[in-house]
Formats: structure tokens, C-alpha cells, sequence
């Protein structure tokens, strides 16, 4: 079968794509606010250098050496027990689970695009009320956006690589660059700029404890969008003699950078004009839009682009977080591109409606179990146990299965003198530190 390949500006900004997403505007920064700031941001940075690079060379290799879908790639490249490791494949499935919720956010992003327009909350009070309306009673807006976001997700995979993602991520991803930088150089400007700088670089060890350390390795991964199967699928079309240093460098460069601008210019508006770093997931559906408030007609427009950016951060990381699913069926199952978008996207969809659900008060309690509502499930078993079991077997797969001189072949003209230091942290490292994650998030330990 011909594979279609990314170009290779194409790979990256696909690749940068799905990692640049919700994870870097919308949950990066209340995560370091819950954790304190500083401390907890330096041990994020250290562990996307540490751990996230090398999984991000690792996940390439077996994608650009494999060549298919996740299930085919990892049963190929296995010298023995195909059969087995062909299940390593399988994570791709942590990527359509998260589409459940992830649509469902971007619905709500989509929304506030439309509303920002004319109004905005007086205080974080309005802001509150807004929000929580939205949430637990109004069906009918969350399920008209996350109609649209479904619509739309599954155009762009019906288009396929080329002329779907690809094209996509040229367009999107430059925007979505400028609207940061266009905002980030205007909060350079505000007094608060310094505090938001000393927020986020200024390390307060006693906030970190094992639990933040946990917390910052499960979002080095998410947000390097690693362990799910999105960028070995990508990988299998980049082009033939690529080198995947680099492109895991650029692509590690920007999701890091773009999170820290992001987090600094959220920050100096939340002190300039609001009420300082806020906790939670209102972060930005709360305490930004109070604070765009406070700036006059400039805050609409503020508003406006910035939803309009994290929107775009979103879209890129779902056509992402679904095709290597679509890729599995057609690969395997021989199903056309577009019976496997649609039925991909329906499913998504379908159980993302249950998702927004079980917010609602009127469900809620149908749809909760051990503390939890179904929304809460999904991301819980997602990130707390798919992506570290994903990581996981990434690494022990390329640093104990592969056979070595295979590796070498490719990784070591790449790495030179780096190439022992990557393969030992994939082989040590890495598992030890995926386990113990995992250990610790479902509160073994
Ligand atoms: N990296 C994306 C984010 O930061 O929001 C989320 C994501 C996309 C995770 C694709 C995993 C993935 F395969």
C-alpha cells in the first residue's frame, strides 16, 4: 500500500501539533499553580529532557522503522513472540479514550470563542456562576460544541495525512504561534510581568512532594502527547532518511516553549488584573475571563484570540489523539479511510455524550461510581494507568527487545557520542521511573 508522507516542515508542525495542545494552555498552567509554582515547573522541564526526549526518539524509531499502524509496527519489528508484542500496540486505544473528554473541552473553548465576542464576567463571582451554569446544567450548548468539534475532527481525518493533517497544521499552527507571541509581548509590558516570571522560575522546594513529582512526570508525557501511539503513527510517514533527533528536538523545543510562554502570560494577566495564580481547571474558564474583564474592549479581543488559539491547540492534538485508531483499521482491516474516520468519530463522540452527562446535575449521580463521574474515569484511567503503561513498554521494547545493531543502524550516525547515554536512559531510566509513576497514581505506593 502507498503510505502518503509528511513533508518535512509538515512532520514537524504535525508532530509539534499533537503536542501543543489543552495540555499546554489549559492544564499546565493550573497544575503549577496547584504545585506551587517554581519547584514544580523545574521538575517538569527536567523530566521532559530527561525522560520525554528520549521516549520521543524511541516512539519515532518504532514508528519510522515499522512503517504501518502501532499493532503492525510493534509485531513486525519483534524478533520473537510477535503474537505478544503486538498488544504493545494497542495503546493507540489510550488516544481515542481521551477524545471522550477532550472533545467535550474543546466544546466548551468553541463556546467561549462566541461568547467572549460581546460579553464578559464583571468578577471571578459571574465568572464562577457562568462556568458552573455551562457545566452541570446546559446540555444543549456543551452538546451543539462538542457536535461541532466531532464534525470537524472527523473532516480533517477523512482527508487523511496529506491533505488533512498536514494541511491543517501548516495553516493552525503558525496562527495559533502568533496570537501567543502577539499576547505574550504585550504582557511583557505589564508591571505583573516580573511576578508571573518569579512564579514560575522561583522554586519553593517545600510544595514539592512525591505526589507533585508524580504529577509532573504523568504531564511531561501527556503533553509530549507519548505513550498513546500519536506520533509513531506520524512517524510512519515521515520521509525516508529523516533524522529523528531533530525532529524530536523541535518538536520537545516548541511544546516546552510554547507551555512557558503560555503559563507566563496567563500569569502576569491573572496578577495584573485578577486575583493572582488561580487553582483548577477554571483556571481559564474562570479567572481569565474575569480578568479580561478588567481591560476594556482590548479584554474581548484578547479573549477572542485567545480561546481561538487554545481551540486550534486542541483540534491539532485530537486529529492526532484518533488517527492512529483510523490507521489500525485500515491497515488491518482493510476499511477505507473514511468508514474508519466516521465510525472512530462516532465513537468518540457517542461516549463523550455520556461524558458531558455526567456533569450534569440531573445525571450525575447515574453516571458516578467510587467518587467519580464518568469524565473523571476517563481521564483517571487514561492518564494514571494507559500512558505510563505506554511508556512503559515503548522502552523496555526498544532498549530489551529490538535487537541492538538495529537501533544502532539508524540512532547511531544520529546520536554519536549521545547514543549510550539515550540507550541506557531507555533501558534504566525510563521504566523504573514509568513504574513507580504508576505505582504512585493508582496509589500503590
Ligand atoms: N499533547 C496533548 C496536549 O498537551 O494537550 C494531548 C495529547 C495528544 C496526548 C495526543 C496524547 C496524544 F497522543
Amino acid at each position: 500500500m502507498k503510505i502518503a508522507r509528511f513533508s518535512r516542515i509538515g512532520f514537524i508542525l504535525a508532530a509539534a501539533g499533537s503536542a501543543v495542545g489543552l495540555g499546554n494552555i489549559w492544564k499546565f498552567p493550573y497544575i503549577a499553580g496547584e504545585y506551587g509554582g517554581g519547584a514544580f515547573v523545574l521538575v517538569y522541564l527536567f523530566t521532559v529532557l530527561l525522560i520525554g526526549f528520549s521516549i520521543m526518539i524511541a516512539e519515532m524509531l518504532i514508528g519510522y522503522l515499522g512503517r504501518r499502524d502501532t499493532v503492525t509496527s510493534f509485531e513486525e519489528l519483534a524478533p520473537v513472540n510477535k503474537h505478544l508484542w503486538k498488544f504493545g500496540g494497542f495503546q493507540a486505544l489510550a488516544g481515542l479514550f481521551i477524545m471522550i473528554f477532550y472533545s467535550v473541552v474543546i466544546g466548551w473553548i468553541l463556546h467561549y470563542i462566541v461568547t467572549s465576542l460581546t460579553t464578559l464576567p464583571a468578577n471571578v463571582k459571574e465568572a464562577e456562576a457562568t462556568f458552573t451554569y455551562m457545566l452541570h446544567s446546559d446540555i444543549w450548548t456543551q452538546l451543539l460544541y462538542h457536535t461541532i468539534s466531532f464534525v470537524w475532527i472527523t473532516y480533517i481525518l477523512t482527508k487523511g495525512i496529506k491533505g488533512g493533517i498536514e494541511k491543517m497544521n501548516l495553516v493552525l499552527m503558525p496562527m495559533l504561534m502568533i496570537i501567543l507571541a502577539g499576547m505574550f509581548l504585550y504582557a511583557t509590558t505589564l508591571g505583573a510581568f516580573s511576578q508571573a516570571v518569579e512564579f514560575m522560575f522561583s522554586p519553593d522546594w517545600s510544595k514539592i512532594d512525591s505526589n507533585a513529582f508524580v504529577v509532573a512526570v504523568g504531564h511531561a508525557f501527556f503533553t509530549l502527547s507519548l505513550g498513546m501511539g500519536a506520533i509513531m503513527t506520524y512517524s510512519a510517514s515521515m520521509e525516508k532518511g529523516s533524522n529523528l533527533v531533530k525532529n524530536a528536538f523541535w518538536v520537545v523545543f516548541l511544546d516546552t516553549s510554547i507551555a512557558i510562554v503560555a503559563g507566563l502570560m496567563l500569569f502576569t494577566f491573572l496578577y495584573q488584573y485578577g486575583s493572582g495564580p488561580a487553582k483548577g481547571p477554571g483556571l481559564v474558564f474562570i479567572s481569565l475571563p474575569a480578568a479580561f474583564y478588567e481591560m476594556g474592549i482590548l479584554g474581548n479581543v484578547f479573549a477572542v484570540l485567545f480561546f481561538i488559539a487554545l481551540a486550534f491547540a486542541g483540534l491539532t492534538s485530537s486529529v492526532s489523539l484518533v488517527e492512529p485508531m483510523v490507521q489500525y483499521f485500515i491497515d488491518r482491516f482493510s476499511w477505507s479511510r473514511l468508514r474508519a474516520s466516521i465510525l472512530m468519530g462516532l465513537f468518540f463522540y457517542l461516549v463523550g455524550i455520556v461524558a458531558l452527562l455526567s456533569n450534569i446535575d440531573d445525571y450525575k449521580e447515574l453516571l458516578t461510581w467510587g467518587g467519580k463521574n464518568f469524565f473523571d474515569w476517563v481521564d483517571y484511567v487514561t492518564a494514571a494507568i494507559m500512558l505510563p503503561v505506554g511508556g512503559f513498554i515503548m522502552a523496555v521494547f526498544v532498549g530489551f527487545i529490538m535487537p541492538k545493531e538495529q537501533i544502532e543502524s539508524v540512532m547511531k550516525p544520529q546520536l554519536k557520542w549521545a547514543f549510550d547515554t539515550w540507550y541506557f536512559s531507555l533501558r534504566y531510566i525510563t521504566p523504573v521511573a514509568m513504574f513507580v509513576v504508576l505505582l504512585s497514581l493508582m496509589g500503590v505506593i
